[in-house]
């Protein structure tokens, strides 16, 4: 995309939900001109070493939703999480609403699909989603008009959504002191996703960015909005202008030293389908733990 269609005179209320679990923010988004919102990253609760999944932070936004009297029209997922899993089936379930994820979730199927030596009745073609965006979409929720900007790097199916005022950024970027996200998941790139990091400062200064995930760091409290214009001046990764080549040279290196998420391989099995677990052949829920194979 080369010009965003954004609407700085809208202002939706954003209303954040913080997972303790996995440093995860989940968001609801509120059109002001209706009872319409959109429901971006939730989190399924898993006690993956009991084999447990429960519903605690999904339920607190469906609780609120329904408290505000709120017609849920979307469910959106920035991109394939490996750190949590996506609740969005059961949220769909009880309170309607469309799945929507960027349409590289095929190539993130396609990989991750072997991965797991998944069988060939699990689609790659991204089906188990109601809608896959592209660059550039525009879509409604309510009255308000949203964008999709694709935003790849940290994976291949990353997309940031606007929503007038206020852009929800994925993984793109971290707060800030935290920088930026890793890059060296399967179908990641640190080239990439300094490009992508660009067109997201691309968009006016006053912008409304909230993250996907803050890890308090040095010390800090928990935080998930800042500014277009404070990211550009003060990102410890990106910002004051530092250059794709060094941005590219200290991601690899970072990246490198990282461990893999706790939560990656229920999260990825999980996510890929759309929040749905995947079933044995009896169709009782099954999570698989491929060794060596990530
Ligand atoms: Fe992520």
């Amino acid at each position: 995309m080369t010009s965003y269609p954004v609407n700085m005179t809208v202002t939706p209320q954003v209303q954040a939900f913080f997972d303790e679990a996995t440093n995860t923010i989940s968001y609801i988004v509120r059109d002001p001109g209706s009872d319409a919102c959109a429901i971006i990253d939730s989190v399924m609760d898993i006690d993956y070493a009991a084999g447990r999944i429960t519903y605690d932070h999904a339920d607190a936004l469906i609780r609120s939703i329904e408290e505000q009297g709120c017609r849920l029209e979307w469910i959106i997922e920035t991109h394939v999480h490996a750190d949590h899993l996506s609740a969005a089936p059961y949220i769909q379930d009880r309170l309607g609403g469309k799945i929507g994820i960027g349409s590289k979730i095929m190539v993130v199927q396609d990989t991750f699909g072997k991965v797991f030596n998944e069988g060939t009745e699990f689609q790659r073609d991204g089906s188990q989603f109601d809608k896959l965006f592209e660059d550039g979409d525009r879509y409604m929720i309510g009255t308000m008009e949203a964008f999709a900007l694709y935003t790849p790097g940290h994976t291949p199916a990353c997309m940031t959504h606007v929503i007038g005022d206020a852009a929800f950024v994925g993984d793109t970027l971290f707060m800030p002191d935290g920088g930026s996200a890793r890059a060296d998941f399967p179908g990641g790139d640190a080239g990439e996703l300094y490009d992508s990091i660009q067109k997201v400062l691309r968009l006016p200064d006053e912008m409304r960015l909230f993250m996907c995930h803050d890890y308090g760091p040095n010390g800090r409290d928990i935080q998930w909005e800042t500014t277009v214009a404070e990211e550009k001046a003060h990102n410890i990764h990106v910002g004051g202008g530092k250059t794709r080549e060094d941005f590219i040279k200290f991601r690899t290196e970072r990246d490198a030293t990282l461990a893999m998420p706790k939560l990656i391989i229920p999260s990825l099995q999980v996510n890929m389908r759309a929040g749905e677990v995947p079933r044995d052949k009896d169709g009782n829920p099954v999570l698989k733990v491929p060794v060596n194979g990530l």
